[in-house]
Protein backbone atom coordinates (compact mmCIF):
# COMPACT_ATOMS: atom_id res chain seq x y z
CA UNK A 1 0.00 0.00 0.00
CA UNK A 2 1.03 3.91 -0.45
CA UNK A 3 0.47 5.17 2.90
CA UNK A 4 0.94 9.70 3.35
CA UNK A 5 1.43 10.68 6.25
CA UNK A 6 2.34 13.91 8.09
CA UNK A 7 4.25 14.35 11.23
CA UNK A 8 3.92 16.89 13.61
CA UNK A 9 6.11 16.57 16.51
CA UNK A 10 5.18 19.94 17.83
CA UNK A 11 6.80 21.27 21.29
CA UNK A 12 9.14 19.59 24.37
CA UNK A 13 9.83 15.79 23.91
CA UNK A 14 7.64 15.95 20.84
CA UNK A 15 10.73 15.63 18.77
CA UNK A 16 12.00 13.23 20.33
CA UNK A 17 9.19 10.54 20.29
CA UNK A 18 8.32 11.03 16.98
CA UNK A 19 11.43 10.37 15.62
CA UNK A 20 11.47 6.91 17.51
CA UNK A 21 7.74 6.21 16.02
CA UNK A 22 9.20 7.30 12.80
CA UNK A 23 11.87 4.62 13.43
CA UNK A 24 9.27 1.72 13.64
CA UNK A 25 7.32 3.41 10.82
CA UNK A 26 9.88 2.74 8.62
CA UNK A 27 10.48 -0.82 9.35
CA UNK A 28 6.85 -1.92 9.28
CA UNK A 29 6.81 -0.69 5.60
CA UNK A 30 10.27 -2.37 4.88
CA UNK A 31 9.29 -5.94 6.51
CA UNK A 32 5.12 -5.43 5.19
CA UNK A 33 6.38 -3.83 1.83
CA UNK A 34 3.98 -0.55 2.25
CA UNK A 35 5.49 2.35 0.23
CA UNK A 36 5.75 5.19 2.90
CA UNK A 37 5.80 8.71 2.60
CA UNK A 38 6.02 11.24 5.17
CA UNK A 39 5.71 14.95 5.62
CA UNK A 40 7.01 17.50 8.42
CA UNK A 41 5.06 20.58 9.96
CA UNK A 42 4.78 22.64 12.49
CA UNK A 43 2.01 23.03 15.31
CA UNK A 44 2.23 24.64 18.54
CA UNK A 45 5.01 26.84 20.07
CA UNK A 46 7.42 25.78 17.16
CA UNK A 47 5.24 27.52 14.78
CA UNK A 48 4.22 30.07 16.86
CA UNK A 49 8.16 30.95 17.05
CA UNK A 50 8.24 30.81 12.93
CA UNK A 51 5.03 31.62 11.55
CA UNK A 52 3.21 33.76 14.14
CA UNK A 53 0.54 31.33 14.89
CA UNK A 54 0.19 27.83 16.60
CA UNK A 55 -1.62 26.41 13.63
CA UNK A 56 -0.25 27.50 9.91
CA UNK A 57 -2.70 26.85 6.77
CA UNK A 58 0.46 25.01 5.21
CA UNK A 59 0.08 22.65 8.27
CA UNK A 60 -3.72 22.08 7.78
CA UNK A 61 -3.32 21.41 3.99
CA UNK A 62 -0.57 18.85 4.69
CA UNK A 63 -2.72 17.40 7.07
CA UNK A 64 -6.03 16.97 4.79
CA UNK A 65 -3.54 15.75 2.03
CA UNK A 66 -2.04 12.96 3.90
CA UNK A 67 -3.59 9.52 4.86
CA UNK A 68 -3.43 10.06 8.32
CA UNK A 69 -1.21 12.03 10.64
CA UNK A 70 1.37 11.85 13.61
CA UNK A 71 1.57 14.31 16.18
CA UNK A 72 4.15 14.61 19.17
CA UNK A 73 2.81 17.22 21.67
CA UNK A 74 2.57 20.79 22.23
CA UNK A 75 2.84 23.54 24.58
CA UNK A 76 5.82 24.76 26.80
CA UNK A 77 6.86 27.21 29.58
CA UNK A 78 8.21 29.59 26.60
CA UNK A 79 4.24 30.16 25.66
CA UNK A 80 3.17 30.34 28.63
CA UNK A 81 2.45 34.20 28.65
CA UNK A 82 1.67 34.13 25.05
CA UNK A 83 -2.13 36.20 23.77
CA UNK A 84 -4.80 33.05 24.95
CA UNK A 85 -5.97 32.86 21.44
CA UNK A 86 -2.14 32.32 20.15
CA UNK A 87 -1.12 29.72 22.86
CA UNK A 88 -0.21 25.87 21.73
CA UNK A 89 -2.73 24.67 22.34
CA UNK A 90 -5.10 26.44 20.19
CA UNK A 91 -2.94 24.94 17.46
CA UNK A 92 -4.09 21.21 18.64
CA UNK A 93 -7.56 22.22 19.30
CA UNK A 94 -7.60 24.03 15.96
CA UNK A 95 -6.10 20.72 13.96
CA UNK A 96 -8.98 18.38 15.46
CA UNK A 97 -11.56 21.06 14.28
CA UNK A 98 -10.08 21.21 11.11
CA UNK A 99 -9.56 17.80 10.17
CA UNK A 100 -13.46 17.47 11.60
CA UNK A 101 -12.09 14.37 14.20
CA UNK A 102 -14.83 14.78 16.99
CA UNK A 103 -14.09 10.92 18.06
CA UNK A 104 -11.11 9.99 20.22
CA UNK A 105 -10.54 7.13 21.30
CA UNK A 106 -8.25 6.55 24.75
CA UNK A 107 -7.72 2.90 25.57
CA UNK A 108 -6.22 2.50 28.95
CA UNK A 109 -5.25 -1.07 29.61
CA UNK A 110 -2.81 -2.35 32.03
CA UNK A 111 0.36 -3.63 30.59
CA UNK A 112 1.10 -7.65 32.25
CA UNK A 113 4.50 -6.39 32.73
CA UNK A 114 3.98 -3.02 34.63
CA UNK A 115 1.20 -4.09 37.01
CA UNK A 116 3.31 -2.91 39.74
CA UNK A 117 3.61 0.33 38.29
CA UNK A 118 -0.47 1.66 38.78
CA UNK A 119 -1.45 3.78 42.30
CA UNK A 120 -3.86 1.52 42.53
CA UNK A 121 -3.94 -1.36 44.92
CA UNK A 122 -2.75 -4.88 43.63
CA UNK A 123 -5.89 -6.64 44.37
CA UNK A 124 -8.12 -3.74 42.01
CA UNK A 125 -5.32 -4.03 39.53
CA UNK A 126 -5.68 -8.20 39.89
CA UNK A 127 -9.43 -7.83 38.51
CA UNK A 128 -7.49 -6.54 35.06
CA UNK A 129 -8.02 -3.09 33.40
CA UNK A 130 -9.26 -2.48 30.11
CA UNK A 131 -11.20 0.39 28.98
CA UNK A 132 -11.58 3.07 26.32
CA UNK A 133 -12.83 6.47 26.72
CA UNK A 134 -14.31 7.31 23.47
CA UNK A 135 -14.30 11.61 23.85
CA UNK A 136 -16.21 13.46 21.97
CA UNK A 137 -13.73 16.17 20.71
CA UNK A 138 -14.98 19.51 18.31
CA UNK A 139 -18.25 20.33 20.51
CA UNK A 140 -19.45 20.84 23.71
CA UNK A 141 -17.73 23.68 26.38
CA UNK A 142 -14.02 23.57 24.45
CA UNK A 143 -16.05 25.22 21.25
CA UNK A 144 -19.45 26.24 22.76
CA UNK A 145 -20.58 29.69 22.04
CA UNK A 146 -20.71 32.24 23.94
CA UNK A 147 -17.89 32.50 26.01
CA UNK A 148 -15.58 35.15 26.94
CA UNK A 149 -14.47 37.46 29.55
CA UNK A 150 -16.44 40.98 30.23
CA UNK A 151 -17.10 43.46 32.60
CA UNK A 152 -20.55 42.75 34.25
CA UNK A 153 -21.65 45.83 36.58
CA UNK A 154 -17.88 47.10 37.49
CA UNK A 155 -16.77 43.38 37.77
CA UNK A 156 -15.21 40.76 35.85
CA UNK A 157 -17.44 37.62 34.84
CA UNK A 158 -15.94 34.41 32.88
CA UNK A 159 -18.53 32.67 31.00
CA UNK A 160 -18.32 29.36 28.51
CA UNK A 161 -20.96 27.16 26.95
CA UNK A 162 -21.81 23.53 27.65
CA UNK A 163 -23.23 22.65 24.25
CA UNK A 164 -24.27 19.82 22.31
CA UNK A 165 -26.30 19.07 19.26
CA UNK A 166 -28.63 16.07 18.60
CA UNK A 167 -26.34 14.78 15.48
CA UNK A 168 -22.98 15.45 17.56
CA UNK A 169 -24.31 13.10 20.43
CA UNK A 170 -25.95 10.92 18.20
CA UNK A 171 -22.35 10.63 16.36
CA UNK A 172 -20.45 10.02 18.91
CA UNK A 173 -22.74 7.17 20.77
CA UNK A 174 -22.48 5.28 17.49
CA UNK A 175 -19.14 5.22 17.08
CA UNK A 176 -19.25 4.42 21.09
CA UNK A 177 -21.39 1.30 20.10
CA UNK A 178 -19.49 -0.07 17.32
CA UNK A 179 -16.22 -0.11 19.18
CA UNK A 180 -17.96 -1.89 22.11
CA UNK A 181 -19.48 -4.59 19.75
CA UNK A 182 -15.98 -5.29 18.86
CA UNK A 183 -15.28 -5.76 22.34
CA UNK A 184 -17.18 -6.88 25.77
CA UNK A 185 -20.51 -5.00 24.58
CA UNK A 186 -20.68 -2.62 27.64
CA UNK A 187 -21.13 1.39 26.95
CA UNK A 188 -21.18 3.23 30.24
CA UNK A 189 -22.23 6.98 29.10
CA UNK A 190 -20.99 9.60 31.39
CA UNK A 191 -23.00 12.71 31.99
CA UNK A 192 -24.11 15.02 34.88
CA UNK A 193 -27.70 14.82 33.91
CA UNK A 194 -28.95 15.21 37.44
CA UNK A 195 -27.75 18.93 37.02
CA UNK A 196 -27.12 20.06 33.41
CA UNK A 197 -29.21 20.42 31.04
CA UNK A 198 -27.11 19.61 28.03
CA UNK A 199 -26.64 16.11 29.87
CA UNK A 200 -29.99 15.58 29.92
CA UNK A 201 -30.17 15.88 26.27
CA UNK A 202 -27.16 13.68 25.62
CA UNK A 203 -28.92 11.04 28.05
CA UNK A 204 -31.76 10.68 25.77
CA UNK A 205 -30.03 10.81 22.80
CA UNK A 206 -27.68 8.17 23.68
CA UNK A 207 -30.76 5.93 24.85
CA UNK A 208 -32.55 6.28 21.43
CA UNK A 209 -29.02 5.14 19.23
CA UNK A 210 -29.21 2.03 22.04
CA UNK A 211 -32.24 1.22 20.53
CA UNK A 212 -30.02 0.16 17.48
CA UNK A 213 -28.04 -1.90 19.29
CA UNK A 214 -29.48 -4.44 21.44
CA UNK A 215 -27.29 -6.47 21.62
CA UNK A 216 -25.08 -3.89 23.40
CA UNK A 217 -25.54 -3.58 27.67
CA UNK A 218 -25.91 0.52 28.47
CA UNK A 219 -25.55 2.44 31.53
CA UNK A 220 -25.43 5.91 32.81
CA UNK A 221 -23.35 7.25 34.96
CA UNK A 222 -22.78 10.73 36.41
CA UNK A 223 -19.00 12.21 35.96
CA UNK A 224 -18.61 12.36 39.66
CA UNK A 225 -19.35 8.66 40.70
CA UNK A 226 -17.50 7.86 37.43
CA UNK A 227 -14.40 9.52 38.40
CA UNK A 228 -14.66 7.68 41.88
CA UNK A 229 -15.57 4.40 40.33
CA UNK A 230 -12.51 4.30 38.07
CA UNK A 231 -10.40 4.12 41.18
CA UNK A 232 -12.22 1.23 43.28
CA UNK A 233 -14.07 -0.57 40.50
CA UNK A 234 -12.17 -0.15 37.12
CA UNK A 235 -12.68 -3.57 35.94
CA UNK A 236 -16.59 -2.69 35.43
CA UNK A 237 -15.67 -0.75 32.39
CA UNK A 238 -15.31 -1.92 28.92
CA UNK A 239 -16.28 1.45 26.61
CA UNK A 240 -16.92 4.60 28.46
CA UNK A 241 -18.51 7.43 26.20
CA UNK A 242 -18.44 11.17 26.95
CA UNK A 243 -17.87 14.82 26.73
CA UNK A 244 -15.28 16.59 25.70
CA UNK A 245 -14.70 18.40 29.06
CA UNK A 246 -15.70 14.89 30.70
CA UNK A 247 -13.65 12.88 28.55
CA UNK A 248 -10.54 14.79 28.84
CA UNK A 249 -10.45 14.78 32.88
CA UNK A 250 -11.38 10.81 32.94
CA UNK A 251 -9.08 10.09 30.57
CA UNK A 252 -5.92 11.74 32.53
CA UNK A 253 -6.94 9.31 35.33
CA UNK A 254 -7.99 6.12 33.72
CA UNK A 255 -4.18 6.42 32.63
CA UNK A 256 -2.74 7.13 35.53
CA UNK A 257 -4.07 3.96 36.94
CA UNK A 258 -2.83 1.68 34.15
CA UNK A 259 0.71 2.58 35.26
CA UNK A 260 2.38 5.53 33.38
CA UNK A 261 0.79 8.31 31.17
CA UNK A 262 3.39 7.63 29.38
CA UNK A 263 2.27 4.39 27.69
CA UNK A 264 -1.06 5.85 26.33
CA UNK A 265 -2.00 5.70 22.44
CA UNK A 266 -4.95 8.02 20.90
CA UNK A 267 -6.79 7.84 17.79
CA UNK A 268 -9.11 10.75 17.00
CA UNK A 269 -11.16 9.87 13.95
CA UNK A 270 -14.07 11.28 11.46
CA UNK A 271 -14.54 8.29 9.43
CA UNK A 272 -12.98 6.06 6.78
CA UNK A 273 -12.11 8.86 4.09
CA UNK A 274 -10.78 11.50 6.26
CA UNK A 275 -7.04 11.53 7.83
CA UNK A 276 -7.29 10.12 11.30
CA UNK A 277 -4.77 11.91 13.96
CA UNK A 278 -2.58 9.94 16.05
CA UNK A 279 -0.66 11.16 19.29
CA UNK A 280 -0.12 9.98 22.72
CA UNK A 281 -2.42 11.33 25.17
CA UNK A 282 0.74 13.15 27.27
CA UNK A 283 2.34 16.32 26.96
CA UNK A 284 5.29 18.23 25.87
CA UNK A 285 6.98 17.38 29.12
CA UNK A 286 9.03 20.54 29.38
CA UNK A 287 10.93 19.62 32.25
CA UNK A 288 12.73 16.53 30.50
CA UNK A 289 12.50 17.61 26.65
CA UNK A 290 15.85 17.33 24.83
CA UNK A 291 17.29 14.86 27.57
CA UNK A 292 16.56 11.70 25.73
CA UNK A 293 14.80 10.50 28.46
CA UNK A 294 11.18 10.44 27.25
CA UNK A 295 9.11 7.25 27.15
CA UNK A 296 8.57 6.63 23.35
CA UNK A 297 5.88 3.68 23.59
CA UNK A 298 2.79 6.03 23.67
CA UNK A 299 3.79 7.43 20.82
CA UNK A 300 4.53 4.07 19.42
CA UNK A 301 1.15 2.61 20.62
CA UNK A 302 -0.57 5.28 18.98
CA UNK A 303 1.09 4.50 15.15
CA UNK A 304 -0.09 0.98 15.65
CA UNK A 305 -3.65 2.41 16.23
CA UNK A 306 -2.91 4.82 13.04
CA UNK A 307 -2.30 0.94 11.10
CA UNK A 308 -5.51 -0.40 12.32
CA UNK A 309 -8.02 2.48 12.54
CA UNK A 310 -6.84 4.80 9.20
CA UNK A 311 -4.97 1.97 7.36
CA UNK A 312 -7.22 -1.62 8.85
CA UNK A 313 -3.97 -3.04 8.28
CA UNK A 314 -4.36 -5.34 11.53
CA UNK A 315 -1.20 -7.55 10.96
CA UNK A 316 0.95 -4.14 11.02
CA UNK A 317 -0.61 -3.42 14.24
CA UNK A 318 0.02 -6.25 16.30
CA UNK A 319 3.52 -6.39 15.04
CA UNK A 320 3.99 -2.90 16.57
CA UNK A 321 1.69 -4.13 19.93
CA UNK A 322 3.85 -7.62 19.91
CA UNK A 323 7.53 -5.13 19.58
CA UNK A 324 6.64 -3.32 22.37
CA UNK A 325 5.39 -5.89 24.71
CA UNK A 326 8.52 -8.18 24.07
CA UNK A 327 10.53 -4.84 25.05
CA UNK A 328 9.06 -4.52 28.24
CA UNK A 329 9.47 -8.92 28.77
CA UNK A 330 13.03 -8.03 28.48
CA UNK A 331 13.10 -5.74 31.14
CA UNK A 332 13.87 -2.64 28.96
CA UNK A 333 12.31 0.63 30.51
CA UNK A 334 12.13 4.20 30.42
CA UNK A 335 13.07 6.12 33.71
CA UNK A 336 8.97 6.74 34.01
CA UNK A 337 8.69 3.12 34.13
CA UNK A 338 11.67 1.95 35.44
CA UNK A 339 12.11 0.34 38.80
CA UNK A 340 14.94 -1.55 40.64
CA UNK A 341 16.75 -4.38 38.50
CA UNK A 342 15.07 -3.44 35.17
CA UNK A 343 17.67 -2.21 32.46
CA UNK A 344 16.99 2.00 32.30
CA UNK A 345 17.13 2.86 28.63
CA UNK A 346 16.59 6.33 26.93
CA UNK A 347 14.22 7.24 24.67
CA UNK A 348 16.06 6.67 21.44
CA UNK A 349 17.24 3.14 22.81
CA UNK A 350 13.92 2.72 23.85
CA UNK A 351 13.03 3.14 19.61
CA UNK A 352 15.73 1.31 18.40
CA UNK A 353 14.85 -1.58 20.57
CA UNK A 354 11.28 -1.69 19.54
CA UNK A 355 11.93 -1.29 15.81
CA UNK A 356 14.83 -4.12 16.07
CA UNK A 357 11.78 -6.00 16.86
CA UNK A 358 9.53 -5.45 14.51
C1 LIG B 1 -5.60 16.39 25.76
C2 LIG B 1 -5.04 17.70 26.24
C3 LIG B 1 -5.64 18.83 25.41
C4 LIG B 1 -7.14 18.81 25.63
C5 LIG B 1 -5.06 20.22 25.70
C6 LIG B 1 -3.55 20.23 25.55
C7 LIG B 1 -5.68 21.27 24.83
O1 LIG B 1 -5.26 17.85 27.59
O2 LIG B 1 -5.41 16.06 24.57
O3 LIG B 1 -6.21 15.68 26.56
O4 LIG B 1 -7.63 19.38 26.62
O5 LIG B 1 -7.84 18.24 24.80
MG1 LIG C 1 -6.08 16.13 28.54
Amino acid sequence: MELKICVLPGDGIGKEIVAQAEKVLKKVAKKFDHEIYIDHALIGGCAIDEYGEPLPQETIDKCLKADAVLLGAVGGPKWDNIDHNLRPEKGLLGIRKALGLFANLRPAKVFEELKDASCLRSEIVEKGIDLVVVRELTGGIYFGEPKGIEIRNGERFGYNTMVYSETEIRRIARVAFEIARKRNKKVCSVDKANVLDVSRLWREVVEDVAKEYPDIELQHMYVDNAAMQLVINPSQFDVIVTSNLFGDILSDEASIITGSIGMLPSASIKDSNSPGLYEPIHGSAPDIAGQNKANPLATILSLAMMFTYSFSLEKEAKSIENAVNRVLSEGYRTQDIYTKGFKLVSCSEMGDLVASYI
